[in-house]
């Protein structure tokens, strides 16, 4: 091993300054300055006559491949998201606000691992044993493949790694980990990358699945740096309501699968329990019809799900009306209002709307437009809308709504929940096959779908 040389340098010119300094001393930036390790090994195969033609370039085909073997954990929604479970030697960073549930996630994803025979390590730099043992008696995860440590000092997590030889690690969590060769403290963008880096790096040469788990700023990304998101193959995120039950796992990055899967949970006292009908879960109980609501129908990776959207659409006592979305982007909202007033003449400039999509999802497909759409103008006109009735389509600055993709599988997900009337829009009734109890109903812009859903 050669000497570790630690180099202080900025992340916008490059500068090594030789030791911190608040502002880079070479283009002004402040805060820019990160310490780094460089190890002499590095750079020698790039020296003259040393040339080592370790991984010389084949061509694509001669590269061995086939299917990358996955391990699956038991928990049908984590693996979902994964993309069909863990590939052995794989980096994933696990994030989410403090509390949501993400020690508690992934201690059960490593016992079940250990239930079928499998060594796995967890690694807890927040809580002792004790701790652990306790939480994972209450959520009915012990078993003698799992093991636990207590230690932040990132040499010897690796020693552990090293010798142990898990099939999965979970190291919780990657802020409170150290390298001692660096002199930042835990936490900071030094030490956070370089332990990051070394436990991914001994992922792969040793195939264990490494799981970081990293808190969320409030900006939503992992605290400290984004550049966490390029060193791991996956991105999760766990979200959803701090006092609400239901916690949504989503993949931001996903080198062995899609992104667009979700896996749904419900925190209970016996941990995270696996939703298996979302769809029921995000519908609340509808005994009579309310005013602001429709029912919308999204498609999460490959699983259609109901949901309803909830609008409140009252009088503005202040001068500037205020605009409010739970689970729905917000400019999207404004886009919506927007064509509502210009196309339909609804007078909503002095209102103030909120809109909350239910159970804590979060939406962003544009074939729930003409549903929010629709729930916005049912809480202004105060006209209900029928409850056995979905609203499918996106809509256009124009006022027009636009035919959606996976439209049958829509449909049939929503005959599925009992729903009898599906209005969507015109240029998707053909060729489409409509489920036996169920009508479609086409509509050509806003105004023609309002004299649907409120007749
Ligand atoms: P935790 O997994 O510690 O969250 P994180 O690691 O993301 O900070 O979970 C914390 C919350 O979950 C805590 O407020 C209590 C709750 N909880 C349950 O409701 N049921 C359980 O079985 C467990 C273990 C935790
Ligand atoms: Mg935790």
């Amino acid at each position: 091993m050669g000497k570790v040389r630690v180099r202080y340098v900025c992340q916008q010119c490059g500068a090594d300054s030789g030791r911190w300094f608040g502002r880079c001393v070479a283009c002004g930036e402040w805060n820019t300055c990160v310490e780094e390790q460089t190890s002499p090994e590095a750079k020698q195969t790039r020296r003259a006559g040393e040339w080592v033609k370790a991984n010389p370039p084949q061509p694509i085909t001669e590269v061995v491949g086939g299917r990358e073997d996955r391990i699956e954990t038991a928990i049908g929604e984590f693996d979902r998201t994964l993309g069909g479970g863990i590939v052995p030697g794989m980096a994933a960073l696990v994030g989410g606000d403090p509390g949501i549930g993400k020690s508690t996630l992934l201690l059960q994803g490593v016992a079940q691992l250990a239930f079928s025979g499998m060594k796995t390590l967890y690694v807890s730099a927040e809580e002792s044993p004790r701790q652990t043992r306790m939480r994972a008696q209450r959520i009915g995860a012990l078993s003698d493949e799992l093991y636990l440590i207590s230690e932040s000092n990132l040499d010897l997590i690796c020693g552990y790694i090293e010798e142990m030889q898990p099939v999965a690690v979970v190291v919780d969590s990657v802020q409170t980990i150290f390298s001692p060769d660096l002199q930042s403290a835990p936490g900071s963008v030094a030490q956070v990358r370089e332990s990051s880096a070394k436990l991914v790096a001994l992922g792969k040469r040793t195939g264990t699945s490494i799981f970081l788990i990293g808190h969320v700023t409030k900006e939503g990304t992992v605290a400290g740096p984004r550049v966490l998101e390029h060193i791991v193959d996956t991105v999760l995120y766990l979200e959803g309501e701090q006092h609400g039950a239901f916690r949504i796992l989503r993949a931001a990055k996903n080198r062995f699968g899609s992104t667009n899967e979700i896996g749904i949970f419900e925190m209970c006292d016996r941990g995270m329990v696996e939703v298996d009908n979302p769809s029921q879960v995000f519908l609340p109980e509808r005994e009579a019809d309310r005013e602001g609501t429709a029912i919308v129908c999204t498609i999460e990776g490959t699983r259609p799900i109901l949901v309803e959207v909830q609008a409140l659409v009252s009088r503005s006592n202040f001068g500037y009306p205020q605009r409010v979305a739970t689970g729905f982007d917000a400019r999207r909202m404004a886009i919506l209002i927007a064509v509502l007033e210009k196309r339909s003449g609804l007078q909503l400039g002095a209102e103030d709307i909120f809109l909350n999509v239910a159970g804590g999802l979060r939406i962003d497909e544009p074939a729930v437009d003409l549903g929010v759409a629709m729930a916005m103008a049912s809480s202004f006109r105060s006209r209900q809308m029928s409850r056995d009735t979905v609203v499918i389509g996106e809509v256009g600055l124009g006022g027009e709504v636009r035919a959606v993709s996976q439209i049958e599988r829509r449909m049939a997900e929503a005959r599925k929940l009992g729903f009898t009337q599906c209005v969507a829009a015109k240029t998707n009734l053909s060729g489409t096959r409509i489920p036996d109890g169920l009508s479609l109903i086409g509509v050509q812009d806003v105004d023609a779908a309002q004299d649907v859903v409120f007749s």
